[in-house]
């Protein structure tokens, strides 16, 4: 068997039905566009209990989402969908690319939150592109764009609360969404929402509980999510 496709962080498989996939979360990691690889064990594991309970909650908040269900460990069943080429990045304080990009300090709070977008092609490194960009690049119609932004400013508000009750700080995420197969006037949230794709810091300490500590050998990489996930099911 082989996938239909397969990332940096998961794969693709066919289900008996058309509509859906299998999506299994793997032990890889990444970084620096996929300069830096490693693998940690449970890490498939451990991201796929953490979307799951994240995306169960965003359902139940009135999210549309391509989350079906979990069947067991390392998969969830998903709908099918066309992915938009464009990733949706949210930042509530200042880290990563946004402090390379400006030379501002890390953990500074935005007065609102910033929505940036980048084109989905690894061989160009994912680079940031405006709404002008999309629009001629075919990548998403203005319309589109305009839901994709309101969408992800909503996920932003129901994680910051969220993690909050976590005792964890949502510093900056990144959503992509699609078109539903069976429906491509419909766009949903899809792939995973977990510290993989997400900064979360300690509230208290500052600490650092994200893909970070892999990126920048802080250490204790899977200790972290292991712990942001034990704060999830506690908060139910
Ligand atoms: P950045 O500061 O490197 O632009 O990243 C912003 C957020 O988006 C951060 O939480 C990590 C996430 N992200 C991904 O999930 N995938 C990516 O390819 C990149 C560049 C960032």
């Amino acid at each position: 068997m082989t996938p239909l496709s397969e990332g940096k962080a998961k794969r693709l498989w066919a289900t008996e039905n058309p509509y859906t996939l299998r999506m299994e979360f793997k032990n890889d990691a990444t970084a620096f566009n996929g300069e830096k690889k490693a693998s940690f064990e449970n890490k498939g594991h451990l991201n796929n209990e953490i979307s799951t309970l994240i995306y169960g909650m965003l359902e139940k908040a009135g999210v549309p989402t391509h989350f079906v269900r979990q069947i067991d460990d390392t998969n969830v069943e998903v709908k099918k969908v066309d992915i938009l080429m464009v990733e949706v990045i949210v930042r509530n304080f200042s880290a990563g690319s946004y402090c390379k990009r400006t030379g501002i300090e890390e953990g500074r709070a935005f007065s609102q939150p910033i929505v940036e977008f980048s084109y989905k092609d690894d061989a160009l490194g994912d680079p940031l592109i405006n709404d002008d960009y999309i629009r001629e690049m075919g990548l998403a119609t203005p319309e589109d764009l305009a839901h994709l932004r309101k969408s992800a400013l909503q996920v932003n508000e129901i994680l910051i609360d969220f993690f909050a009750k976590c005792g964890l700080k949502l510093i900056d995420f990144k959503l992509e969404f699609g078109r539903l197969v069976s429906d491509p006037s419909v766009i949903v949230l899809a792939d995973e929402i977990s510290p993989d794709g997400c900064r979360l810091w300690d509230l208290k300490t500052g600490e650092k509980m994200d893909k970070d500590r892999f990126r920048r050998d802080l250490g204790g990489v899977m200790e972290a999510y292991q712990e942001v996930l034990g704060r999830i099911k506690a908060q139910g």
